[in-house]
């Protein structure tokens, strides 16, 4: 089981907290059995998943994100992993990190990306946090899973992380700026989002079902006060919260094998087969939670989209963002 964690008790000014002690375990040799039996009801307690039309759904935190954390999408994330690795030419990241010590991965979904850093420079110690812990248990001694809400106050103490990695959390994340915004001076911080909004350069997606599931899903994310769209705002937000050597690159990311260039013609086809799989998904919860709708009148939206997205005649794409940059140490 991977190791979890939480953090302590925020309250919403800056008075500080009295915490009375228990004097009754003075002296007393059962402490010890006490104390494991607190860790392993915060151990089931993260394991107490929410299983809702069909599929699982975290149980820290309940509520807090509108995917699911089953097999069937951690089979999908893994292919999204793929396919970030092929639209970056095999680079799990783009900045020039230099024989990082202390990393995190925030939001590591199955932790593959943390794994493959922890493998490509064993020297690090890499974190993967997320609210589910459903990443492999048996992984090389330099990766750690925590369970932890980014969104809470950050509770990293220790030494500043030379590399923050964050991945493909467009509706999951409410407020990026804060969360950006408490990151210590040091190292290296990457992001590499979407913009959740499918578009298309002929206007083919205008009037199809494909267009209509984005739009219903993501006003559903949008009425929850989730960030659909955070790729083209990850420069400013860096800037905001006073990054120098802020890089960016913007990527096409194609639906299908309709494009010519062979290198997009192959994202392509994994985007759509990562999208077959995102359909019932990424709808359920947003829309029967935020929006009132039936599993069944869901199960038709993704259906419609389905077609649509299999259509040759149809330039669906999206916009993808990889942007990094320093908080200087003064
Ligand atoms: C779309 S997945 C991306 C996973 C991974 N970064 C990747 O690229 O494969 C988003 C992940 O963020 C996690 N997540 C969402 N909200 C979170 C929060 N507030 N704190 C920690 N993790 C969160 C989800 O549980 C999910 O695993």
């Amino acid at each position: 089981m991977a190791e979890t964690s939480t953090k302590g008790q925020t309250t919403n000014n800056n008075a500080p907290i009295t915490v009375e002690v228990d004097t009754s375990y003075e002296n007393d040799s059962s402490y010890g059995d006490e104390l494991s039996s607190y860790t392993a009801s915060l151990t089931s307690s993260v394991l107490e998943y929410r299983q809702e039309n069909g599929r699982r759904y975290h149980g820290f935190r309940d509520g807090a994100y509108l995917l699911p954390n089953d097999e069937t999408e951690n089979d999908r994330l893994d292919m999204l992993h793929e396919l970030c690795l092929r639209l970056l030419h095999r680079k799990l990241y783009l900045a020039p990190v230099k024989n990082p010590q202390r990393v995190i991965d925030l939001g590591t979904g199955t932790g593959i990306w943390a794994i493959e850093f922890a493998d490509l420079h064993p020297q690090a110690e890499v974190i993967g946090c997320d609210l589910s812990p459903t990443q492999p248990s048996l992984v090389l001694p330099n990766v750690k899973f925590l369970v932890d809400d980014i969104e809470s106050e950050w509770a990293y103490e220790g030494n500043p992380f030379d590399f923050i990695h964050a991945r493909y959390l467009a509706v999951s994340i409410r407020d990026f700026p804060k969360l950006i915004k408490q990151f210590k001076p040091g190292g290296w911080v990457e992001f590499q989002d979407y913009d959740g909004y499918a578009t298309s350069q002929d206007g083919s997606l205008n009037g199809t079902g494909l267009q209509r599931y984005y739009d219903e899903v993501l006003s559903a994310f949008e009425k929850a006060g989730y960030e659909t769209r955070p790729g083209p705002k990850l420069e400013r937000w860096f800037k905001d919260a006073g990054f120098v050597n802020v890089h960016v690159e913007k990527f096409v990311i194609p639906h299908g094998i309709w494009p010519k260039d062979k290198h997009l013609k192959d994202i392509g086809a994994w985007a759509q087969a990562g999208a077959e799989a995102a359909y019932e998904a990424g709808a359920l919860a947003a829309l029967t939670r935020y929006k009132n709708w039936t599993k069944e009148k869901v199960m038709l939206l993704a259906s419609d989209a389905r077609a649509d997205g299999r259509k040759r005649n149809i330039h669906s794409l999206f916009y993808f963002y990889v942007v990094y940059g320093q908080r200087p140490e003064n």
